[in-house]
């Protein structure tokens, strides 16, 4: 992916299996994100390909990736602000409606069920933009599974939480496992992905700088130079 002069990712091939859990990590700037926005359809990679179960998916757009079980969330979450919290888990989930729920009874029941799930259901007569950073991100995973995604890209779900916060987040990506999902997870903080993960990915400027299962990666010379001085 190159953005004019400078390239964002460089020849960088992944494969994520299904109900596995793979987390991407890398330093600020390293590409994460721009992998995320290429493989949800919002931008158009440069050179390369996307396939999805057998399929070859590049360049569709969003909402077709999101119709064939792709869903994500935002590292800076965007609800519709001035709409409840209830609200905006239905729009999700009422977009899917013509394959699971005909009736509005029916989608509401699923809105209060995915808000339970995040622990956000005191909070569904909520305006968005009054939750905290937290409660907001929890939102976003309740608005990413509205659409019953088989796979979820999660950008940085952890970051910026207080240390409670972040167990909770830990808790999620167990839970959402245990439910047979695939996820492919980015987080800036490699020890909220250390348990859950199967397989971690590091990106450093573009590229992939080391791979395979946590205690491996982690333990990688190259992974602690390309973290040195970030502390999170
Ligand atoms: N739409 C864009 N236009 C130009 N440059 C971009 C765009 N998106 C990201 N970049 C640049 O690409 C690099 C990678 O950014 P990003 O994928 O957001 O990193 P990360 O998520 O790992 O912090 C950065 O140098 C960033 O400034
Ligand atoms: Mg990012």
């Amino acid at each position: 992916m190159a953005f004019g002069g400078l390239l964002a990712l460089r020849g960088v091939d992944i494969a994520v299996e299904e109900h596995q859990v793979v987390g991407l990590l890398g330093p600020n700037g390293s590409g994460k994100t721009t992998l995320f926005n290429i493989l949800s359809g919002l931008l158009r990679p440069t050179a390369g390909e996307v396939w999805f179960a057998g399929c070859r998916v590049t360049n569709l757009a969003p909402w077709r990736l999101s119709g064939l079980g792709i869903g994500r969330t935002f590292q800076i979450a965007r609800p519709f602000a001035h709409s409840t919290v209830f609200d905006n888990v239905l729009v999700g989930i009422t977009f899917r409606s013509r394959h699971h729920y005909r009736r509005v009874l029916d989608r509401r029941r699923e809105a209060e069920r995915l808000l339970a799930m995040v622990g956000l259901a005191p909070k569904a007569s909520a305006r968005a933009n009054e939750l905290s950073l937290g409660e907001r991100k929890r939102l976003e995973l309740a608005m990413a599974l509205s659409t019953r995604p088989t796979v979820l890209l999660l950008d940085e779900l952890a970051s910026g939480l207080s240390p409670k916060g972040r167990e909770e987040v830990i808790r999620f990506y167990g839970r959402l496992k245990e439910r047979g999902l695939t996820i492919f997870a980015i987080e800036h903080s490699f020890r909220v992905l250390a348990h859950v993960a199967d397989r971690l990915v590091v990106l450093d400027q573009g590229t992939i700088v080391a791979e395979g299962r946590p205690a491996q990666v982690l333990g990688s010379p190259r992974v602690m130079q390309a973290y040195l001085g970030e502390d999170e």
